[in-house]
């Protein structure tokens, strides 16, 4: 077994291609398994080229168990990073089985797969929602999950529980669930970075396409919400620091360090920022004023969340080390390059 070879599903996308950068800076290697369902070959070359590693990449749908299954047979990884999910917290909502259909079953395939396949290492993208509206904040991994109010929520919390139970029943699974905060920037070569289809849903790339003339005006949703300036409460994590998280949780388990075979650890910098602040921070560092307005609350936003990092910054030895500034002035570069402006 190739201890040193990540199998890295959903690697065409926005945080699995920074992840396999990172990773392959740490000495790993990477294969790449992804289907483009809402990637395209683009994130795949930016990893080549910031690596100088001809990654290879496979088009599989993880839902597809025989097809997936091959894969195992051709590489010998022992490790896998689970990233390949819808994630369209709205869409969700109005389509929820296509939500349960793909999300879970790729992640029971890969569970599956894994314990068939004599293989050991898990990590699985989970996020902050399954806090929810938190009673105390910041939130530490303890702090009680709250029900969801998505499907694509849910299937966090759901892949989290089969990830706790598979680990318990089948002595040779070891599993950590990342717990995203909000990840946001690109990588500072700007070869790789978010590039999401359609109108964007989240903050920083409707930000960036309003800066670059595609949105006509930012909505900020929500000026009157229980917070200092009235608008809602985040914790934004640099993509780079991010994916390092990943490579810190891939190496916990391969050198045996970790101490129990099911973990859970925030991501996160353990700083609130408004959106607001976000918005004048961009525009201070990036030398440009944004078009924006105030509008109604978004349906569905938590009023603040933000992540105590005190397991991951112990445990796992990572720390978030990007300032905001230099975030949203690769998140500006990233969308700068993409749209061809000087
Ligand atoms: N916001 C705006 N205008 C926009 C977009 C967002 O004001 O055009 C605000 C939101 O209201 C929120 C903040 O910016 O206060 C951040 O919003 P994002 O959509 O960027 O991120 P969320 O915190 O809503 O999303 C995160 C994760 C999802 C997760 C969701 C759960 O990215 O994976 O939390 O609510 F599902």
């Amino acid at each position: 077994m190739n201890k040193k070879l990540v199998l890295v599903s959903g690697g065409a996308g926005y945080i699995g291609s920074h992840t396999a950068v990172e990773l392959i800076e740490a000495g790993y290697q990477v294969v790449i398994a992804d289907n483009l369902s809402n990637a395209d070959m683009s994130g795949v070359e930016g990893v080549r080229a910031i690596t100088g590693v001809d990654v290879p990449f496979i088009n599989v749908d993880c839902c597809d168990k025989e097809a997936f299954a091959r894969l195992f047979d051709q590489y010998d990884f022992d490790s896998v990073i689970h990233f390949a999910a819808f994630k369209a917290v709205g869409e969700s909502v109005e389509d929820p089985m296509k939500y349960y259909r793909n999300n879970l079953l790729s992640f029971m395939n890969i569970v599956d797969l894994m314990r068939q396949k004599g293989r050991s290492n898990i990590v699985f993208s989970s996020s902050a929602t399954v806090y929810g509206e938190a009673d105390i904040l910041p939130v530490t991994e303890a702090t009680p999950r709250k029900p969801a109010t998505s499907a694509y929520g849910n299937t966090k919390q759901m892949c989290e529980d089969i990830l706790r139970d598979a680990v318990a029943a089948y002595p040779t699974l070891k599993g950590i669930a990342l717990r995203y905060f909000n990840p946001i920037g690109a990588h500072p070569s700007a070869l790789i970075g978010e590039l999401p289809r359609g109108v964007p849903q989240n903050l920083v790339p409707y930000i960036t396409q309003t800066a670059a003339g595609i949105r006509e005006c930012l909505s900020v949703f929500g000026d009157d919400y229980p917070t200092e300036d009235g608008s809602c409460l985040r914790d934004y994590i640099d993509i780079v620091d991010l994916a390092k998280a990943h490579v810190a949780a891939i190496s916990r388990m391969v050198d045996n360090k970790n101490k129990e075979r099911y973990e859970i650890f925030n991501v996160g910098t353990g700083r609130a920022v408004s959106v607001f602040e976000l918005v004048k921070t961009f525009e201070r560092v990036n030398n440009l004023k944004l078009n924006y307005k105030v509008a109604p609350r978004r349906a569905g936003d938590v009023v603040a969340v933000w992540a105590d990092t005190t397991l991951a910054n112990t445990e796992l030895g990572w720390v978030a080390e990007r300032p905001l500034e230099k975030t949203l002035q690769a998140a500006w570069a990233w969308e700068k390059r993409v749209r061809n402006i000087k």
